[in-house]
């Protein structure tokens, strides 16, 4: 077969953020820059010579091709194997577990996660490491790095195999392996949650809706709620990927999947119901009547994981991302077990699981999952609510209310401030940044500052470092708010505003979210100046 050595320049902004390259459409589909992209990954790595990779996407619209383009250089670049989601199809905790499962040496899992896809969407790539999990910040700096010496890149000449039909071919040295995407992954989570119990809880009569909004949890959780444990036909909405989601944007929160939610505080609302993003990894969370926030969420799995038959012997600890709120913090102190706080990213947590220091993971960005896999895990967390709600036999209101009278509740919400002007909303970070040192015993609106700081992380593990990953201000009486601009936006800067405040076991937690933070709210905006700042009367999203 014959491999081409073509010449190449370096393309700016090949910076991978918090989620690997995540780029408009239509500039990753220009040709020859996803294949210096892949090129500078495989260089990065010390060139992948005979080893076994891992491929598969959400189905958005250029994935199929960029799997063609991906085994061509793989092949030109040395690889012995290739392991593809069929019909280039693997969610991005199914991919994780299948490198898991199969040795591999990584694997390349094309998605821009809930950006909206599409030839007007946004595409993206990143690569993850034996573990399973995202490649950490030592790896993705050396791709960039690479990106900006690149010369030339290696590629087959010939098209790639058809990516549609199961079993091996041959494409030159390297096998290209083709497998089902959903099989070991419902099989995992078997293992992991007493589905006797769902079942028979499906059996009683308990309904639920699961919205796959258009996006790659449409086969997996038709195969595992359909099929497997019985919920009617018709449980899982949205459930067949298309290119484009439909049209719509597969971020699972209470903007984006909005009918969702409007169907659950509805009179003829299900039990409970679910979604998940575009890649799967996402989820949100709703029982009749109300929405459980990402960071409750959490609290709650990590209080009740025992009653999963994979958590049965207990969990070694919870982790969080630091803009998280601190509910997960006081499971943890009560059960006994390790909390910690890492900055935002999923790929901070791949140390402590590997280490077993934590068993349990969760971002206030709708992500949780545990050491099953080292990617966040959509359905699995439905799965484990799943589970909760078949052996407490209780409403998800119930759960919630019993959980804060036990623990407080830590009211929680996110504001974000989308496609504002970078060059702005850098400036009043640093601007922030600049003030903190004098920030402390000042009065801020309705609230005063009790301490401030630019969050920095150490990683307990393997000693590496990562600052300037938001900045938290602390106010008196414990509410606590934190700022950072996102590491995944496409366009412009999205500021966001995480706001947070304790109400006591004994308290109130009746309160609308939007009231119970409003002094925070007022607090940050007389400390930071968000409205001056960005030209914005009212954030885009309030989670
Ligand atoms: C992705 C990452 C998460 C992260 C989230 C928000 O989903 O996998 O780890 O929390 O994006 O990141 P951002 O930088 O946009 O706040
Ligand atoms: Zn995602």
């Amino acid at each position: 077969m014959n491999m081409l050595n073509v010449d190449t320049k370096p393309i700016d902004g090949q910076k991978p953020g918090t989620s690997g390259l995540r780029k408009r459409t239509a500039e990753f589909s220009v040709p020859g820059y996803l294949e210096n992209y892949v090129q500078s990954t495989f260089d990065a790595l010390g060139g992948v010579l005979g080893n076994t990779l891992v491929v598969g996407g959400d189905g958005r619209f250029f994935n199929a091709e960029a799997i063609g383009t991906i085994l061509r250089m793989a092949a030109a670049n040395g690889v012995a194997r290739v392991i593809v989601g069929q019909g280039g199809i693997l969610s991005t905790p199914a991919a994780s577990n299948m490198i898991r499962q199969r040795k591999a040496d990584g694997g390349l899992i094309l998605s821009a996660s809930h950006n909206p896809g599409g030839k007007n969407g946004d595409f993206g790539l990143k690569y993850n490491i034996s573990n399973g999990g995202p490649a950490p910040e030592a790896i993705t700096a050396k791709i960039h790095e690479m990106t900006t010496k690149l010369t030339r890149y290696l590629i087959a000449e010939e098209d790639a195999p058809s990516i549609d039909t199961l079993g091996e071919t041959r494409f030159g040295d390297m096998v290209v392996e083709i497998v089902d995407p959903v099989t070991d992954y419902a099989t995992l989570m078997e293992d992991l949650f007493d589905f006797d119990a769902i079942r028979d809880l499906f059996a009683s009569g308990f309904t639920m809706k699961f919205d796959a909004m258009h996006a790659v949890t449409g086969p997996y959780a038709t195969e595992i709620l359909e099929r497997r444990l019985g919920a009617p036909a018709g449980t899982v909405m949205n459930g067949v990927p298309s290119v484009d989601f439909g049209g719509g944007h597969p971020d699972p929160n209470p903007v984006w999947a909005k009918p969702l939610v409007d169907l659950v505080m509805s009179d003829a609302g299900p039990d409970f119901a679910a979604a998940s993003d575009g890649d799967g990894d996402r989820n949100m969370i709703l029982g009749r009547g109300l929405y459980v926030t990402p960071s409750d969420s959490l609290a709650v799995l990590a209080a009740n994981a025992h009653l999963a038959p994979g958590y049965a012997r207990g969990i070694a600890g919870v982790a969080r991302s630091m803009p998280t709120s601190r509910a997960a913090d006081r499971v943890a102190a009560k059960l006994g077990v390790n909390a910690f706080e890492t900055p935002t990213g999923w790929k901070f947590f791949g140390t402590l699981l590997d280490a077993g220091h934590a068993t349990i993971c969760g971002e206030e960005s709708a992500g949780t999952g545990s050491d099953h896999v080292r990617e966040k895990d959509g359905l699995w967390a439905v799965l484990l609510w799943l589970n909760i709600l078949a052996k407490r036999r209780e409403s998800v209101a119930e759960v919630m209310a019993q959980h804060w009278a036990e623990y407080g509740r830590d009211y929680y919400s996110r504001h974000d401030y989308e496609e504002v002007d970078k060059a702005a909303a850098e400036a009043m970070i640093d601007a922030l940044r600049g003030r903190l040192d004098g920030l402390a015993g000042t009065a801020a609106g309705p609230l005063s500052v009790e301490r401030a700081d630019d969050f920095a992380y150490t990683d307990p593990v393997d000693g590496s470092t990562s600052a300037h990953q938001g900045i938290r201000l602390f106010f008196e009486g414990g509410a606590r708010a934190v700022m950072r601009l996102s590491g995944t936006g496409t366009v412009g800067a999205t500021l966001r505003v995480y706001l947070e405040r304790f109400e006591a076991p004994d308290g109130d937690h009746s309160l609308d979210a939007q009231e119970a933070l409003a002094p925070v709210i007022a607090a940050v905006e007389a400390v930071a100046g968000i409205k001056d700042a960005t030209g914005r009367d009212a954030p885009d999203v309030r989670t």
